[in-house]
């Protein structure tokens, strides 16, 4: 590896957008209509209130060549107690700037904030690489990969129902009403609302949305549900709906809640670890509990 100019490292602002957008689509191979900031509004420089994000930026001269962002969040666990994370997403250089060590740079900046910020632990979701393997992640945690049509339940007690395409804001107050599980803000509203390539199902009776399904999220979680939540029998509706019309998708989750929902079959499904971890002061052993749902990733 090729030692590189040293480049010039400052927090990204939201009149960065056009240039990160370019980077990050350069960096992951994508051409227009695909646009990485499409599938990871999360990242968006310009969705603000971004309190709970840091976005670092490498500059050679005027060019930004290298990135890693940030996001900080409360995960609720199911006995009540609270754990500060650090997710971290969008970790790119420009090829032609690679191997010189500013990836490693990049996010060695945003462990450095994680840190001095207090959080409990980090977060990614990427692929095995001696980038996060030297900088001490870990994959753990579980996440179950299961063909819908394999999963047999029985058929839920609910009447009166309809069903209704695209996001809604309901969906919106689902997560930010979640018991457990990562904690969103209304500030994370916005980017949460702007997914064009997520598919999203309510099932609704007399005017409530009693639950939401989503799947599919562009270069990310092809052909996968990867968000359901809302009463029970609601999302068990959701997901007989999904079966008939949608066999061929398969769904990620939390083996657990699988036991809770009385579904069988998984015994087809493909284990998998759930993200890669980099823990500072949460205890190990808890890292089994956790679930991040698809959006959750970055
Ligand atoms: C991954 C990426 C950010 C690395 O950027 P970079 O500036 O070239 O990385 P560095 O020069 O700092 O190298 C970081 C480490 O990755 C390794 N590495 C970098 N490119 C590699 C490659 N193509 N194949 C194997 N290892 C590679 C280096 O050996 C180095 O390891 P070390 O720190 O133990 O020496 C860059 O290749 C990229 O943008 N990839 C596409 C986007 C992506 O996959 N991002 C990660 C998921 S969010």
């Amino acid at each position: 590896m090729g030692a590189g100019i040293p480049l010039t490292w400052r927090v990204l602002a939201p009149a960065d957008r056009r240039d990160f957008s370019l980077l990050l689509d350069r960096a992951f191979g994508l051409s227009a209509p695909a646009s990485y900031l499409a599938d990871f509004p999360v990242w968006d420089p310009e969705i603000v209130p971004a309190g709970n994000r840091h976005q670092v930026g490498g500059f050679h001269g005027p060019r930004l060549v290298s990135t890693a962002s940030l996001r900080f969040a409360d995960y609720r666990f199911a006995d009540g107690t609270d754990a500060r994370f650090g997710l971290i997403g969008a970790v790119a250089t420009h090829p032609d700037f690679a191997r010189r060590g500013y990836g490693a740079e990049a996010l060695a900046l945003a462990i450095h904030e994680a840190d001095r910020r207090g959080v409990g632990g980090l977060a990614l979701w990427g692929s095995d690489s001696p980038l996060y393997r030297r900088r001490k992640f870990e994959f753990g945690g579980n996440q179950i990969r299961v063909p819908i049509a394999s999963l047999r339940f029985e058929k839920p007690a609910l009447a009166g129902y309809e069903f209704r395409s695209g996001w809604d804001s309901e969906i919106g107050a689902h997560f930010l009403a979640r018991k457990s599980g990562l904690r969103y803000q209304d500030g994370d509203l916005l980017w949460l609302s702007r997914h064009p390539n997520v598919e999203w199902r309510t099932l609704w009776i007399d005017g409530k949305c009693l639950a939401y399904v989503g799947w599919n999220r562009g270069i990310d979680l092809p052909n996968l549900i990867h968000e359901i939540d809302g009463e029970p029998a609601a999302c068990l509706v959701l997901l007989r709906l999904l079966q008939e019309r949608y066999p061929a998708l398969e769904w990620l989750a939390h083996p657990e809640l699988l036991r809770r929902w009385k579904i069988e079959g998984s015994e087809v499904a493909a284990v998998e670890a759930l993200a890669q971890f980099r823990l500072r002061t949460l205890d190990p052993a808890r890292i089994g509990e956790i679930w991040f749902s698809g959006m959750d990733a970055c």
